[in-house]
């Protein structure tokens, strides 16, 4: 099982999608390395690339929201927060390397993808509706 983005994952075809296809991608190898021979550290040190990316992204993804007046853009900052202390979580919780793994994937579909469906397509419908806006205007 891999991690796909879809269009339904679409938000603005542009710097936040190119940063989630990536994300999703970093994911995915972190799955590759589910292999007969696991290495904990290994697999720690790959979760711990994708906690660093989610957390540059986030920060991009909240410039960009700013830079477009988004009102939703507190809450939605505490759902980053809340995200990246789960992957925390994530990472000190798990005792042994099933269940990092199973808590890994359980991370990634539950709170990061549900995120792009759900939270961030929220600034989709936003930004399709305040150029619709503008354009009316001009
Ligand atoms: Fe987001």
């Amino acid at each position: 099982m891999t991690f796909e983005w879809t269009k339904k994952m679409q938000i603005d075809k542009g710097q936040i999608d190119t940063d989630h296809k990536e994300l999703l991608s970093i994911a995915n190898r972190v799955l590759k390395l589910n292999r007969p021979k696991r290495d904990a550290e290994e697999l720690k040190h790959a979760i711990r690339e994708l906690y660093d990316y989610v957390q540059d992204h986030f920060s991009r993804e909240e410039a960009l929201m700013q830079q477009w007046e988004y009102p939703e853009l507190d809450a939605h900052h505490q759902k980053h927060d809340l995200i990246i202390r789960e992957m925390n979580h994530c990472l000190t919780s798990s005792h042994h390397m099933g269940e990092l793994l199973n808590n890994f994937r359980t991370l990634v579909n539950d709170w990061v993808i549900i995120h792009i469906l759900e939270e961030d397509n929220k600034i989709r419908v936003f930004r399709e509706s305040t150029v619709k806006a503008r354009t009316k205007k001009d």
